[in-house]
């Protein structure tokens, strides 16, 4: 089948989201703004995509993406004068209030009540942010209401992977007028596997035997010939359920080749767990979806380095966070750091990968310490900038 063709075969299997209406007038305005004003806009998408198993859904596949590469690299674009459109997983993390919703940065933990000062109320002093964290929630208010006063951060929810992709959809289309001032950084975790509609049960699945008379005549699949491949009877009362899943097209050969708007630059995440992989992986989808940026980065050490993919020299460029600003993180592994771009090199292959370097004096200053340590996404999007600049010059000439 060709992308097309899954494409729409994709597209007619499900009803479009019903937040769809909604969120495209939304984007319309918000883009024709920025159009008029020249300004470039990202759409940046995060968090992970879930995978119902049921049409009326209890029950759901997910993976790990908590938002945080996408809810942080969104604040580093505001920074940089871009307005942002996030489409981001529901509930997942914001940016701004990201700092305070961790459960382990409770906002609760930053508040403090004062001493009353009404007599007549002598029990309610005022809800107050606690010294030592005053001047730090203000500069984070102060630039969450600078972006809301300005409309330059739009916030789009999705839930299950086929609401992101009919969003994706959407959101590309309209940012056609945008040109090349439009940037898509896909951090998002995409399911690479669902379940087609005409396979799911519309209720949710039993763990054990139904008497026929209670299922429901116009349910399309029965209990006993569920999608899941089959149940494996294995005592009386309960059952093994055995999942079939079927590959999720690849959309970015669609969105580089018609979706998206002449001269955007479009960025795509690899996510790998096997170092000997991570380069490989990202080098391939590069060269099968012929897009502009591949960063490439391993789920132990993605909060310390990411690898730059492109199809211009350097091809490969590593950005590391020096270790003396590493931020702790309870899933990394340090020991992991330089593991990936150390085995691309025991391959003996000839790479004319650019060696992470430390940064000079005057790059320090533009290092962004948080209360954790540096964060990448304030190496990683000046430099992506940088690009997009590049690319947004050479279309004009
Ligand atoms: O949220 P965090 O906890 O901070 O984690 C961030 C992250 C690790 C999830 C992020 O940095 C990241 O790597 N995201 C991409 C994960 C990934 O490997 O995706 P993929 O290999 O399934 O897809 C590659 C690209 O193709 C993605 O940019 C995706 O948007 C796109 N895709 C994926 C599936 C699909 N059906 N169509 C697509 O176009």
């Amino acid at each position: 089948m060709s992308p097309a063709d899954s494409e729409s075969a994709y597209f007619n299997n499900y009803p479009p989201p019903k937040a769809l209406p909604k969120h495209e007038s939304l984007a319309r305005s918000f883009i024709e703004y920025h159009v008029e004003s020249n300004r470039r806009v990202v759409l940046v998408t995060s968090g992970g995509t879930t995978v119902p198993l049921e049409n009326q859904t209890v029950r759901f596949i997910d993976n790990f993406s908590a938002g945080t590469r996408g809810a942080t690299s969104a604040e580093y674009f505001l920074q940089q004068g871009y307005a942002v459109i996030f489409l981001h997983r529901q509930f997942s993390l914001l940016p701004y209030s990201r700092h305070y919703s961790h459960s382990t940065n409770c906002f609760l933990d930053f508040m403090d009540e004062a001493s009353p000062s009404d007599v007549s109320n002598s029990d309610h002093g005022h809800i107050v942010v606690r010294n030592e964290y005053q001047d730090e929630m203000r500069d984070v208010l102060r630039k969450y209401r600078y972006a809301k006063q300005n409309n330059l951060l739009l916030l789009l929810p999705f839930t299950t992977v086929s609401e992101y992709l009919f969003e994706l959809r959407m959101l590309a289309k309209c940012m056609n007028p945008l040109g090349p001032n439009a940037l898509f950084y896909l951090a998002a975790a995409v399911s690479d596997f669902f379940i087609p509609r005409d396979r799911m049960a519309e209720h949710k699945i039993q763990s054990s035997e139904i008497p026929k008379e209670f299922r429901s005549p116009e349910e399309a699949v029965g209990a006993d010939d569920i999608y899941t491949g089959g149940f494996e009877q294995k005592q009386e009362s309960s059952k093994k359920l055995v999942v079939n899943l079927d590959p999720v097209p690849k959309f970015l050969h669609q969105l580089v080749n018609g979706w998206s708007p002449e001269g955007s630059m479009i960025v795509s995440f690899k996510l790998e767990t096997d170092p000997n992989l991570l380069v490989y992986k990202a080098q391939t989808a590069l060269e099968r979806y012929a897009h502009h940026l591949v960063i490439g980065n391993l789920l132990s050490t993605r909060k310390w380095e990411v690898v730059f993919v492109t199809p211009n020299p350097p091809h490969e460029r590593w950005i590391r966070v020096p270790k003396s600003r590493r931020s702790k993180s309870i899933s990394g592994v340090e020991d992991q750091v330089g593991k990936a771009e150390a085995a691309k090199r025991s391959l003996g292959e000839q790479t004319s990968a650019a060696p992470a370097e430390e940064p000079t004096k005057e790059e320090d200053t533009g290092y962004i310490a948080t209360r954790e340590g540096t964060e990448i996404e304030s190496l990683i999007i000046p430099e992506l900038v940088k690009l997009h600049t590049g690319m947004i010059e050479k279309f004009k000439r």
